[in-house]
């Protein structure tokens, strides 16, 4: 008798960890790769163009992530971060991600996006939009809300104290509990902080955006959200949407 089991055995006993694609290879993708692939995850990475144009980037800041092109990432990969500009949302291969679980990195930025009301309206989360956008997939929002140098900076292992924390939303419980299973083995605490529709609290213009907390950190901005100057925005755009479509 072999003193060792044959290796397909031994791997069929693993579980499988779901393969995560990143559309967006510039800073936060390449940091999320990195992150993600320290924590055994296989990697499929994609900028807007060849696979070629970013081999050298991954090479030199993502070894062992794999370049594809965006649709091959969304093809082949079980949960899809996006780390691309929010104002080329549209370029997204939609069709690509139906069934799957997507994760909303993205935020509004002026000087990148332009002048976009529809990207900077109080009453809707961009996350909301994203979600329209791809009705077939499970959008989360998670890691928009921490610079990528606290990223970067921050991974530490479970238990560890004052360990970061990032801030997640969506309303799917499954999708909610693998992203912050994501999270976790990234480095972070998850911490749900409410919807999609709720997910502006993470938006810029609020304090957790940039902000570098703990868990209750975290926990705490989210309470203070509504009395802010932007909360305060924010509900009353919602009250008056409300009122309108009750008229
Ligand atoms: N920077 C931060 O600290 C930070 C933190 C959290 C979240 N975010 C958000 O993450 C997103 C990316 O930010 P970033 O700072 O990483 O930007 P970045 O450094 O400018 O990188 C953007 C990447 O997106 C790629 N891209 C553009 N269109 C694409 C498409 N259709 N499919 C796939 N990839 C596409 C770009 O490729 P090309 O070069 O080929 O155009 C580039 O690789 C933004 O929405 C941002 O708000 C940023």
């Amino acid at each position: 008798m072999p003193d060792t089991q044959p290796t397909a055995l031994v791997d069929a006993a693993q579980p499988t960890l779901p393969t995560i694609g990143i559309l967006g290879a510039g800073k936060v993708g390449t940091v999320l790769s990195r992150l993600l692939l320290a924590a055994g995850y296989r990697v499929l990475i994609a900028g807007s163009g060849s696979p070629a144009k970013i081999s050298l980037i991954i090479d030199v800041l993502a070894p062992g992530a794999v370049a594809m092109t965006a649709s091959e990432v969304a093809r082949d990969s079980d949960i899809v971060i996006l780390a691309l500009p929010l104002g080329k949302y549209r370029s997204i291969p939609a069709d690509l991600l139906e069934g799957k679980l997507v994760i909303d990195a993205m935020n509004y930025w002026w000087e990148v996006d332009g002048i976009r009301d529809d990207l900077n309206d109080p009453r809707l989360s961009t996350s909301e939009l994203i979600q329209s956008f791809l009705p077939a997939s499970r959008v989360v929002k998670a890691y928009n809300h921490m610079g990528y140098h606290d990223l970067d900076e921050g991974p530490a292992p479970l238990g560890t104290p004052d360990r970061k924390a990032i801030g997640i939303a969506g309303g799917d419980e499954l999708a909610l509990a693998d992203v912050a299973a994501l999270v976790n083995a990234s480095g972070f605490d998850p911490v749900l902080v409410g919807t999609l529709r709720d997910s502006i609290n993470l938006q810029p213009g609020s304090e957790l955006f940039g902000a570098n907390f703990t868990a209750s950190g975290v926990q705490d901005a989210v309470a203070r959200f509504p009395s802010t100057e932007r909360g305060l925005e924010v509900a009353a755009a919602r009250a008056g949407d409300e009122l309108l479509s009750a008229t």
